[in-house]
C-alpha cells in the first residue's frame, strides 16, 4: 500500500483559561455550544480517519461510520479493535502514524485529531491547520489543560511556537462569546 499522505488537521474547544475538561476529567456541559457541536460534527463528517486517545470519543450520530485509529497501551503496536470493526488501535511506542493508518486503509484525505491533550500533543509539529474553538467567557478552575503546556503557557503560544500562525476567525456563537479559529502552518495548502 502507498505511503500514506494525509492532511492533518486539529480540534478543539477550550474554555478561556485553556481546559477542555474538568477536575474530574469529564468534558462539562457549560463547555458544549450547539454551534461548536455542529461545526465539529460537520469537521469530522468530512475527515477521512478520526484519530483520538482512548476517553475522546467524539459520540456523534454518524460515529459508528468513521474509520478510526485509537490510541492505548493495551496493544504493541497496531491491531484491529475488536469492538469496531471502523477503528484501528495503535500505540505509538511500536508503531508509526504511517503504520496505523496503512492498517486502517486510509492513506490520503483529511485526518481530524480530536484529542485529549497528550495526542494534541504529540501532533504539534505536523498539524496542517488547527481549528481551536475557545469560550472566551467561561472559565474551568482546576481544569484539564487542552495542550501538554497550559496553563504555564497559553493555547495560542504554544500553538505559535510549532510555526502555526492565527487566519480566519469564525464567530460561532455570540451570546456565549465562542468563536473558532484556524491556525495555519504557512507551507500548508488551505
Ligand atoms: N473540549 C474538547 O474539545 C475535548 C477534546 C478531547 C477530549 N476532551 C475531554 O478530555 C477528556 C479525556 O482526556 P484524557 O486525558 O483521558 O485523554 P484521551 O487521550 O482521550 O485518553 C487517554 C487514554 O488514551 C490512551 N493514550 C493517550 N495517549 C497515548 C499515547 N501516547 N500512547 C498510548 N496510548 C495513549 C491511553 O489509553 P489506555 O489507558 O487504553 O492505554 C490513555 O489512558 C474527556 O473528558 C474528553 O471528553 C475534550
Amino acid at each position: 500500500m502507498a505511503e500514506p499522505k494525509l492532511r492533518i488537521e486539529g480540534y478543539v474547544i477550550l474554555s478561556a483559561d485553556g481546559m477542555l475538561a474538568d477536575k474530574s476529567h469529564r468534558m462539562p456541559a457549560s463547555l458544549k455550544f450547539d454551534a461548536d457541536q455542529k461545526f465539529f460534527e460537520t469537521a469530522l463528517d468530512a475527515a477521512d480517519l478520526i484519530v483520538h486517545g482512548k476517553h475522546s470519543f467524539e459520540d456523534q450520530p454518524r460515529s459508528a461510520q468513521r474509520r478510526r485509529v485509537v490510541l492505548t497501551r493495551k496493544v504493541d503496536t497496531v491491531a484491529p479493535d475488536p469492538d469496531n470493526p471502523k477503528a484501528t488501535l495503535w500505540n505509538p511506542a511500536g508503531a508509526t502514524f504511517e503504520d496505523a493508518c496503512r492498517r486502517a486503509g486510509v492513506t490520503s484525505g483529511i485526518a481530524a485529531i480530536i484529542g485529549g491533550p497528550d495526542v494534541f500533543g504529540m501532533f504539534m509539529d505536523r498539524y496542517d491547520t488547527f481549528w481551536l474553538s475557545q469560550a472566551h467567557d467561561l472559565k474551568i478552575p482546576d481544569g484539564v489543560g487542552g495542550f501538554p503546556g497550559i496553563p504555564e503557557q497559553t493555547a495560542q503560544q504554544i500553538l505559535a511556537s510549532h510555526g502555526l500562525k492565527a487566519a480566519e476567525v469564525r464567530k460561532l456563537d455570540p451570546v456565549h462569546n465562542v468563536d473558532v479559529t484556524a491556525w495555519r502552518r504557512p507551507s500548508a495548502t488551505p
